[in-house]
């Protein structure tokens, strides 16, 4: 890992205190970013902190719930005010509640969208009003959208959160085009299946709505019958193409939704 590979960019993350949130953390800071890490979970987010700043690197939190456009207001001054600007926002902040198609609620419908999709519109948006203040550099500020293998397919059983991961790649898209007068780059990486708390709890909610008849056997029989790898994936997975998004080396790229899937959906 080279540890200047992200020297000087300064980097929000919604999700932040666990799962692929935490783990691109913790990698960046590795690299030389200076993370504030924002989540509802604000003790998790003091955490990972606490562990970026015991391995030398720099670190903010603030308790933000991403349906709440002050509180992503407030969590962005507060990284720009720590580290003097803000050049990369990584909206990851997400959740999933898996319901049959017939049996989706209102109420199931609109809080993923409101998290998964709506959150994510306001991510984007207070990170561009805070680099449009900051001023044009001759290198891109870059927003940087978690997407899923659901962005670009959906599943019976968690139709709700397709719509959300389907409208996280058309911003990418539409926000792409709106910003780049002001030097910045939009886009995106989409996981497929990857051991996280969230897949935790989508593993129990499987079997109650029987999908699979186990607990434990949702990862490995989508392993086997879905994924071209046969594995499913770690956080670890995916920290390296996220590296890549907020680093030099993807200036010229916006607009793009990169899959990490092991080989689920070819597009
Ligand atoms: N795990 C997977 O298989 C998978 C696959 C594809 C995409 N994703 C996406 O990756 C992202 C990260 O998922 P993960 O698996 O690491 O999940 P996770 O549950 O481990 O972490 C998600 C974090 O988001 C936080 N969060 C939830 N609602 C929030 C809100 N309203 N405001 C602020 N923070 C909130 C949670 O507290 C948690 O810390 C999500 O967008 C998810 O949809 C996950």
């Amino acid at each position: 890992m080279d540890p200047k590979r992200l020297a000087g960019k300064c980097c929000l993350i919604t999700g932040a205190a666990q799962g692929m949130g935490a783990a691109v953390a913790e990698h960046w800071a590795a690299q030389g970013a200076k993370i504030g890490l924002c989540d509802v979970n604000l003790d998790g987010c003091d955490e990972i902190a606490e562990r970026i700043r015991s391995a030398g690197g720099d670190a903010v939190t603030e308790k933000v719930d991403v349906t709440n456009r002050e509180e992503i207001t407030r969590a962005v001054k507060k990284t720009a005010d720590a580290f003097g600007e803000l050049n990369v926002m990584l909206n990851n902040a997400g959740i999933n509640k898996p319901l049959m198609f017939l049996d989706v609620t209102e109420e199931n419908f609109r809080k993923i969208m409101d998290v998964n999709a709506l959150g994510v519109l306001m991510g984007m948006q207070e990170a561009a009003k805070q680099m449009i203040r900051q001023g044009k550099r001759d290198y891109p500020y870059k927003i940087i959208n978690v997407g899923s293998i659901l962005s670009r397919q959906a599943f019976d059983d968690v139709v709700p959160y397709s719509c959300s991961k389907h409208a996280v790649l058309a911003m990418i898209n539409g926000g792409a085009k709106a910003l780049v007068e002001h030097n910045i780059t939009v886009n995106g990486y989409g996981p497929g299946v990857v051991h996280t708390e969230l897949w935790e709890q989508l593993d129990k909610d499987l079997v109650a709505i029987g999908k699979f008849e186990k607990e434990g056997e949702s990862m490995d029989l989508l392993a086997e019958n879905m994924i071209l790898m046969k594995r499913y994936s770690l956080p670890e997975d995916v920290v390296g193409t996220a590296a890549f998004l907020a680093s030099s080396e993807s200036d010229y790229m916006t607009g793009q939704l990169l899959m990490i899937d092991g080989g689920m959906v070819m597009q």
